[in-house]
């Protein structure tokens, strides 16, 4: 534990070069041999070691509000006092934190609702996400050669929960430009140019979201929006503003990761081609394959927890309220819980990844990605048989995002 010779949180993130490489080569040592490491700089615990990880995010004690956490954890900190930058404009019934940062009891409250029709509404959104994915395929048309992040990956998860949600057929071009101005805010270090569009695509995502939550109360129709207002008018004990911003949420949490997820699942299989023959031979294997993709290339770094109590991790001491980060990345790789873990293998059977973390904060999108996944990436290789990367000795270059894993680029040859 503490040891100096091992890297600190900000060196397992994209603005340490030698980690944008490789991070296994940092990740592999931590785990074998600090698997309880306190950075005392950022005040938090990483765990890498994948026993340790999947046992503390499936402790339902555990407490996730930043609020908790010791005055020493000054990453996880970071923030709760702060203003809201001038210029954004919240409704003072709007918590300006969903599910993902709230604590039991209050955020069974929300979620359960919130997931109830989520799931019912993914259950039935097959047909949905096989019409995005064609529509968006149909639109690359006759090219050779293009960006499949740009022309495929970022546009699908944008699209799909736009439906989901019930956007207007005439405002999804505006909605998707201010979806993508809002993921700028998960850069901790925008420039002031990226701070003011933030700003105004989240006021108008939050006026579109608050006028179509008033139409669908009035007139509802087939989509989520309705089912929250349906709830909410039936007693579900749930404010407007939570409503919006967990709506938000939604749409704010999904689209990178699922972006990611299917950019990640295609660079994988161009670079592995005996697994993509293995895949075409055997489609029913796409499932295994997407979970692969998510074991061995994880869209997401990290989630954390905050210690109800003193407790011990693998031995080491862990105080009351210690903020603890989950290196999930690592987890994922750690030969103890998946044998020969740096072999990507669209077959491995039984593979407990903790992509979408676990336990209550489990991801409540992870259904929803995972039907993404599993029809954009046999559409893709279906429509295109003869896919290539276009330069056969391309490197890839990874986003610099800290704590998200996913391609800049990915430029293929059909
Ligand atoms: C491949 C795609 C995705 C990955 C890798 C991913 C990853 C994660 C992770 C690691 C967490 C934290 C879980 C924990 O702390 O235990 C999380 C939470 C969450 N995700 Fe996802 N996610 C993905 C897709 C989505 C989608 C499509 C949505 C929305 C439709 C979504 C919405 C959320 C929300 C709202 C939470 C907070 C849940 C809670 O705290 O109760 N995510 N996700």
């Amino acid at each position: 534990m503490g040891d100096a010779r091992m890297p600190g949180i900000l060196e397992l993130t994209p603005l340490n070069p030698a980690f944008n490489d490789d991070p296994h080569a940092l990740l592999d040592p931590l785990r074998s041999q600090c698997p309880v490491h306190r950075d005392a700089m950022a005040g938090v615990f990483i765990l890498s070691k994948h026993a340790d990880v999947r046992g503390t995010l499936s402790d339902t004690s555990m407490l996730r509000s930043p609020e908790n956490a010791e005055e020493a954890a000054v990453m996880t900190r970071r923030g709760i006092n702060r203003e809201p930058p001038p210029g954004l404009e919240i409704a003072p019934d709007q918590p300006r934190h969903s599910i993902l940062t709230m604590d039991e009891p209050e955020h069974m409250r929300v979620r359960e609702p919130l997931a109830k029709a989520l799931y019912k509404r993914v259950a039935k959104s097959r047909a949905l996400v096989q019409l995005v994915v064609d529509g968006w395929l149909d639109r690359i048309g006759g090219a050779k050669t293009f960006d499949v992040m740009d022309t495929f990956a970022v546009r699908v998860p944008i699209d799909v929960i736009a439906r989901i949600l019930g956007v207007d057929e005439t405002r999804l071009t505006e909605f998707r430009a201010w979806s993508e101005g809002a993921i700028l805010g998960l850069h901790p270090m925008p420039t002031p140019e990226q701070v003011e569009r933030i700003i105004a695509c989240n006021n108008a995502l939050n006026r579109y979201m608050r006028g179509l939550m008033a139409e669908r109360a009035a007139a509802p129709r087939d989509d989520l929006t309705s089912d929250m207002m349906a709830l909410k008018a039936d007693g579900a004990n749930l404010t407007e503003g939570e409503i919006c911003t967990n709506l938000l949420a939604l749409l704010i949490g999904g689209n990178l990761t699922t972006t990611d997820l299917i950019g990640n699942a295609i660079w994988l299989l161009l670079t592995h081609p005996e697994q993509l023959a293995k895949l075409k031979a055997e489609p029913g294997l796409i499932n295994s394959c997407v979970e692969e993709v998510l074991r061995y290339e994880s869209p997401v770094d990290i989630t954390g927890r905050i210690a109800p109590r003193d407790m011990q991790v693998s031995g080491c001491p862990i105080h009351d309220r210690a903020s603890m980060i989950m290196e999930l990345r690592a987890a994922n790789r750690d030969p103890a819980a998946f044998p020969e873990p740096h072999r990507f293998d669209i077959a491995r059977k039984d593979a407990p990844h903790v992509a979408f973390g676990g336990g209550t904060h489990l991801c409540i999108g992870a259904p929803l990605a995972r039907l993404e996944a599993q029809v954009a990436i046999p559409a893709f290789f279906a429509r295109y048989p003869n896919a290539q990367l276009a330069d056969p000795a391309m490197k890839p270059e990874w986003r610099d995002l800290p704590f998200f894993r996913g391609l800049k680029k990915l430029v293929v040859a059909v």
